[in-house]
């Protein structure tokens, strides 16, 4: 197979899109794009988020203690990639991308009331990374969308539809289809 080297780069993906949400210590709250965004830790459940330290988000985050993190669906693709255009400092994005912005049970930070999935994190550490920081955030709470269930209690990711971010080339995407089952299929191959 013949490769390309594109050298040390962040060309890399697919990633969730997700719509980071926080507030300050004045009341006022803010959503920002991120797709740098994974889980990091079972035991506790633990969200890694990189943010730039310049983001309003990440002075929000830092000073409040928490933030959520809100899984982007693909109709809210162009709210999403406003709010990652634009900073809370210069415009409420939430009010202008037509984004609710609903109390969380256990943070101060809000719930993007359209987000199909939402994840309320305590901010548990920082990792200084260059220009970035890598903040843990310890999940404490998770709301489903209630319709994406099955009758047999799992999740059906086509109802949730989240947008796919393709990282170094700026594409979103969706899902597809389903194309197995995980901890199983790899069980054809066991010896
Ligand atoms: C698809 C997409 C993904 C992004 N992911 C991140 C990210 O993971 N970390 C980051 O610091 N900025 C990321 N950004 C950029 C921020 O969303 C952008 O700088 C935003 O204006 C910051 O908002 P704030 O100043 O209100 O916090 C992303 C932008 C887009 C469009």
């Amino acid at each position: 197979m013949s490769k390309r080297r594109l050298g040390p780069c962040i060309t890399f993906f697919p990633q969730p899109t997700t719509l980071v949400a926080s507030r300050a210590a004045d009341g006022r709250v803010n959503v920002m794009t991120a797709s740098w965004v994974g889980l990091v830790s079972k035991t506790p459940p633990t969200l890694g988020v990189s943010l730039h330290h310049g983001r309003l988000t990440y002075a929000q985050i830092t000073a409040s203690g928490s933030f959520t993190v809100n899984l982007v669906p693909v109709p809210l693709a162009v709210a999403a990639d406003y709010c990652g255009l634009v900073s809370g400092r210069d415009q409420d994005k939430a009010a202008v991308a037509g984004l609710t912005l609903v109390p969380a049970d256990l943070v101060a930070a809000p719930l993007v009331a359209e987000a199909p999935l939402n994840v309320e994190c305590r901010l548990a550490g920082e990792v200084e990374l260059g220009d970035y920081r890598l903040l843990l955030g310890e999940i404490v709470q998770i709301h489903a969308l209630e319709k994406a269930f099955r009758a047999d209690g799992t999740l059906d990711a086509a109802i949730l539809n989240p947008l796919v971010y393709l990282g170094g080339i700026r594409e979103y995407w969706s899902l597809g289809e389903r194309k197995g089952v995980a901890y199983k299929d790899g069980k054809a191959l066991l010896r």
